[in-house]
């Protein structure tokens, strides 16, 4: 258990992130999980039975000195960090709508998207350089196609960005970059959007299958960019 390797999930109290951590769990992962709502962290713990392996770290993504908290604690408890999983974003409900979406809630959604999965590679990489470790950004099909005014598809266009220009900077540490872009998932992410769309959705493990792969390959091998849809999904 104590050679086992070690991720960091944000965001990983639900949806995708908590599927992903629960299958780094069964695959022998010690796996750190954040999030704001220290309640739905707890939740998730005692949803599995509190496993050994599992630490729940309540924080913010988009603020520096807690996602240093968390990759600190992190390493504190594991003693080593070999993936870290950006994953920790939303839509906010305005920001589908640069003409006349209300604003509240952009600034959020811009830091938490773009600048939380930055400062998580600013605060872990010293750490995966130890390990040749791999990091992962979960991004979205809305960063590889356009729809109009859309301020969250712009956020998932610079994590697009974001993962190619940390490949080409961290490769030469021996650190694989992987960008899991998904199509639409039924998770809570549109609990505050209207519901789920209509049409069919992928299931969050569906899409933590891609993450547990890429992240699992041999050394040496560098996963780049997932794109997966359900199927019938065009845009
Ligand atoms: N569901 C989809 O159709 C879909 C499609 C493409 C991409 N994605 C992306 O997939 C990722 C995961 O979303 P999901 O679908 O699994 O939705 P979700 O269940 O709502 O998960 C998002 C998680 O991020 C956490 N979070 C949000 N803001 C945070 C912050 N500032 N700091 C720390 N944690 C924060 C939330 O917990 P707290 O609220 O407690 O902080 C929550 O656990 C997101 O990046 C989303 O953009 C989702």
């Amino acid at each position: 258990m104590s050679d086992s390797p070690v991720a960091l999930v944000t965001g990983g109290g639900s949806g995708i992130g908590a599927a992903v951590a629960r299958q780094l769990l069964g695959a022998g992962y010690r796996v750190a999980v954040t999030g704001r709502s220290e309640e739905r962290l707890r939740g998730f713990a005692a949803e599995l039975g509190e496993p050994e392996g599992l630490l729940a770290i309540a924080g913010d993504t988009a603020e520096y000195a807690q996602v240093c908290g968390a990759v600190e604690a992190t390493v504190a408890a594991f003693g080593r960090l070999d993936t870290v999983v950006a994953n920790a974003g939303f839509a906010s409900p305005g920001a589908r709508s640069l003409v006349d979406g209300d604003t509240d809630g952009w600034a959020e959604m811009v830091l938490t998207n773009v600048l939380g999965p930055a400062l998580l590679i600013r605060a872990s990489v010293d750490a995966l350089k130890a390990t040749r470790g791999r990091i992962v950004l979960v991004g979205s099909v809305a960063g590889f196609v356009h729809s109009p005014g859309n301020l969250y598809g712009a956020t998932k266009w610079a994590v697009t960005g974001l993962a190619e220009s940390t490949r080409l900077a961290v490769a030469e540490f021996g650190i694989g970059v992987t960008l899991i872009a998904p199509g639409r998932v039924e998770t809570p992410f549109w609990d505050g959007l209207g519901g789920v769309p209509e049409g069919r959705l992928l299931t969050a493990d569906q899409i933590a299958d891609s993450v547990v792969w890429a992240v699992r390959q041999p050394d040496g091998v560098d996963v780049n960019t997932v794109i997966v849809r359900p199927l019938g999904q065009l845009i």
